[in-house]
């Protein structure tokens, strides 16, 4: 069984994990800046690369610890090649792939949206068909997906990402960063029907999202009177769970699938679990989340999709670049095996 060693640096995450085979996780390291970047609202991007080159070093040295293994013992290095911010990216790249030189093993570009769209499937050796649905801090997006590697992008957003709503909704409410999980825990005490926020897109018979005129009816909300605000934060998380959630239902039967797999950050929260539970019992589909502690950004996910990507005979070029961008050429076309392995 290859023992992979995997790096993600794609935003404010400095994680490291070593996986056996694609079910073993013995060592999965994630420190997370959260608590450097709150002071400014959000990310700053130097700011995440600086502490990544920092942190990297030592989280490795402990990741090899915890799982017993020297660095010789390893058989591929991977990274996340994106999207995500550039700099943070490439401190992640040109450490795996140095790790890769010094030690003359395989190195592998990982893709960070497809790690979160199979980490559902964490520790099986093959993905089966599915409607996946990414709703994380960066990206929502429905993917119909027939096996590994085999996907198409049904929708996507035309502009905030579902987590990004979350986030800058709190931050108009005066919550901290992130502020998904601050919203949902002031939600548990409001009332989901005091304001009649948008269900963007909801009728538009398309796959495509839009969060931003919600953020946009709270603000004016928020303008407008005094405001209670476990009601905001109730009413405004059932408006993005109805949409997502019907439009999970709608695109997993158009596109026939029975099983609808969720990841990212957002399905951590508890009222998108249980309106999607409902309705996909309801229409007779299977929902699968993500291990919680896969659901935001971390290592194993991605040291995942490398054991995928090895079993299926990958392995990356040392000259691929950091794609920063989501890309949806390039994420339709990241076949397993695509890349001649080079060393
Ligand atoms: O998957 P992730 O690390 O993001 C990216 O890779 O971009 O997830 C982070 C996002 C943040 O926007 C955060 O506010 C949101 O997930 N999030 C939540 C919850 N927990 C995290 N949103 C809503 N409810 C939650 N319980
Ligand atoms: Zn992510």
């Amino acid at each position: 069984m290859a023992l992979i060693l995997a790096i993600e640096t794609s935003c404010d995450e400095t994680a490291v994990a070593i996986l056996r085979g694609c079910d073993e996780l013995l060592a999965g390291e994630v420190w997370s800046q959260a608590s450097l970047h709150a002071a400014y609202g959000g990310v700053v991007p130097e700011v995440a690369s600086r502490n990544h080159l920092a942190a990297l070093p030592g989280l490795v040295r402990t990741a090899l610890r915890k799982a017993g293994v020297q660095l010789d013992g390893i058989d591929a290095f991977a990274a996340t090649s994106g999207p995500g911010l550039p700099t943070a990216l490439l401190v992640g790249m040109a450490h795996a792939k140095a790790l890769a030189i010094g030690a003359g093993r395989t190195f592998l570009a990982v893709d960070h949206i497809e790690g979160h769209l199979y980490s559902p499937f964490f520790g099986e050796p093959e993905i089966p068909p599915h409607l996946g649905m990414v709703i994380s801090g960066g990206h929502t997006l429905l993917v119909d997906v027939e096996s590994y590697g085999a996907c198409r992008v049904l929708g996507s957003t035309l502009d905030d990402a579902a987590g990004e709503a979350f986030d800058k909704v709190a931050k108009l409410l005066g919550l901290n960063y992130p502020g998904g999980v601050e919203i949902e825990r002031l939600a548990r005490e409001g009332n989901p029907a005091r304001y009649d926020f948008p269900r963007s897109m909801l009728h538009s018979g398309d796959f495509q999202f839009s969060f931003s005129g919600l953020k946009t009816s709270v603000r004016y909300l928020l303008e407008r009177e005094s405001v209670s605000l476990p009601d905001v934060c109730a009413s405004f998380q059932d408006a993005v769970a109805e949409v997502l959630v019907k439009k999970a239902i709608a695109a997993a039967q158009s596109a026939r699938r029975s099983v609808i797999a969720v990841s990212g950050g957002v399905s951590s929260n508890g009222r998108v679990q249980a309106l999607l539970s409902r309705h996909a019992s309801e229409a007779g589909i299977e929902v699968r989340f993500a291990p919680r502690e896969l659901r935001t950004d971390n290592a194993a996910m991605i040291a995942y999709v490398a054991a995928l990507q090895l079993g299926a005979g990958g392995g990356s070029q040392l000259s691929v670049d950091v794609h920063p961008s989501f890309d949806l050429q390039h994420f339709e076309r990241n076949r397993p095996g695509a890349h001649p392995s080079t060393i």
